[in-house]
């Protein structure tokens, strides 16, 4: 029993390893911290047409 509960555990972490090793090279690193989901979501949600560079760079006023 302790042999198959240990063969799942490993299976289940050969698994996560592979879907690991999925990430593209260039992926972005995880943000840390308290905005790390809010980060996390625009790095994904739009540096899929530009870079980050043009949501940093931008400037506008109230209006703009
Ligand atoms: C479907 C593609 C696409 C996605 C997704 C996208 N953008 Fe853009 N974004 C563009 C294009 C194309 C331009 C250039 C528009 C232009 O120059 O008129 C742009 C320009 C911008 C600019 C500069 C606008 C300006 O007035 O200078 C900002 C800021 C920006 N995007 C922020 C974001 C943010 C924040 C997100 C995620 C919520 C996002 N974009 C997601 C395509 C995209």
């Amino acid at each position: 029993m302790t042999r198959l509960v240990l063969n799942v555990a490993a299976f289940l972490m050969f698994i996560a390893l592979v879907i690991l090793a999925q990430a593209p090279d260039g992926a972005a690193p995880a943000f840390k911290g308290p905005d790390a989901v809010a980060a996390n979501l625009v790095n994904i949600a739009c540096a899929s047409c530009h870079s980050l560079d043009r949501v940093k760079n931008k400037v506008a006023d109230k209006d703009g």
